[in-house]
């Protein structure tokens, strides 16, 4: 099988990549290493591949002729499109850059596929996101000692399930919104076999957290180097973590499933059992690995902040019997043994924090934002 990723130096793109690879097939990563950091997971790739099975293309997926002969060319199978602008923050410093990456970006992949120069166009997998929801305020929150929860018992067992009203918020909700309506509607119209999968908080290693996206990498990244945190709200907002091994997995069965899968919509994400609150209870686990206490400044709340958002995976389980199997603990564990082989067991980390363009930019008021950025 020849499989594509887009964005495959990116952190889920390396752990998709690295899948395919061991298993014998051929995969092209296709990235521009915009992010920092990735370029280690193109190399960490490099490292455990043949260069007969891994190929690079240094391209960006705005480059619509680029993207064409890549992912239109004859003998690709299957494309994970995962190349992307993926902080709400930068989006709302730089829109028309966000839009044209994510939106423009994917209707060239979603072109390039339509006019595949193959009789059966390729499979296409989208990563969308639960930002599509927006804020929720219809759903009301309560609040306990150490976190909220869904006042709706059934949503408060469940999770959130692909009924949900659409609602984009910010640059980035809106420009990941309307693609993955583009790609659910390509296999509409045109009869491609497209997947999105809209995914809450994913975490693991080869992730390159920063306060922008990846919140639980950048939590262990910093406390690891001995740098205070900055939470903002209460710390008692919950997300459900899903370790990326499972995400992989999630794709492999989806794939394998595609007659039922093609043209659905699924949330993917850690569900109920996986759900934490940002920092009133991961704090006492990063702690433990940290082996101290790690310092964190209380900021107030970002505009926007859902105080609840867990998915409800139960139409996944349904459609290609997938559930997650890494449990919260052990993830974070094998996240953490990631950490300190990056930083060799010391506390010194060769990466440093990007700087939040908000804070050169905009008064934190004026920010429409919807807590830890996925
Ligand atoms: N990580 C999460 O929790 C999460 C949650 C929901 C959705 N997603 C989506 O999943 C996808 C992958 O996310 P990730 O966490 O691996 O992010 P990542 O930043 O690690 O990976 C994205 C990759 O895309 C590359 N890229 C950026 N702009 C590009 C361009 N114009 N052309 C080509 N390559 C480009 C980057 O260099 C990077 O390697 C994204 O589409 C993101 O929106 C991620």
């Amino acid at each position: 099988m020849h499989v594509i990723v887009t964005g495959g130096a990116g952190f889920i793109g390396s752990n998709v990549a690295a899948e395919f690879l061991r298993d014998g097939h051929d995969v092209t990563v296709f990235d521009s290493l915009t992010r920092p950091g990735v370029e280690r997971n193109l190399e960490w790739l490099e490292s455990r591949a043949s260069t007969a099975k891994l190929r690079f293309v240094h391209g960006d997926v705005r480059d619509a002729d680029l993207v064409r002969s890549v992912v239109g060319a004859r003998g690709v199978d299957l494309v994970f499109h995962f190349a992307a602008q993926t902080a709400v923050t930068t989006s709302l410093v730089a829109p028309r850059d966000d839009l044209e990456v994510n939106l423009l970006g994917t209707h060239n992949v979603l072109e390039a596929v339509r006019l595949s120069r193959e009789l059966t166009p390729p499979m296409l997998f989208y990563t969308s996101t639960n930002k599509v929801y927006g804020s929720m305020a219809h759903r009301q929150a309560t609040e306990g000692p150490t976190r909220y929860r869904f006042a709706d018992p059934d949503v408060e067992s469940h999770g959130i399930d692909e009924r949900e009203p659409l609602d984009f918020h910010s640059p980035y909700g809106c420009s990941k919104g309307a693609a993955d309506q583009y790609v659910h509607d390509y296999a509409r119209i045109y009869g491609l076999r497209t997947v999105v999968f809209r995914m809450s908080c994913i975490y693991g290693p080869r992730q390159f957290g920063t306060e922008d996206q990846g919140w639980v990498a950048h939590f262990m990244l910093t406390a690891a180097a001995g740098r205070p945190l900055t939470i903002y709200g209460n710390g008692k907002q919950v997300r459900d973590l899903l370790f990326v091994e499972d995400l992989v997995r999630a794709f492999r069965l989806a794939a394998r499933h595609i007659d039922k899968t093609a043209g659905n919509v699924y949330n993917v994400g850690g569900g109920p059992a996986n759900s934490v609150s940002i920092w009133h209870e991961l704090r006492p686990r990063l702690e433990r690995f940290a082996a101290g206490a790690i310092a964190a400044q209380i900021q107030g709340w970002r505009p926007g902040d859902q105080p609840v958002y867990v998915s409800d995976t139960r139409k996944a389980y349904r459609d290609f019997g997938w559930k997650p199997r890494v449990g919260l603990d052990e993830g974070l564990r094998r996240l953490w043994g990631w950490v300190l082989e990056l930083t060799d067991g010391r506390a010194q980390l060769a990466i440093s924090r990007q700087p939040n363009p908000l804070e050169l930019t905009m008064p934190q008021a004026d920010i429409a934002f919807a807590g830890p950025s996925a």
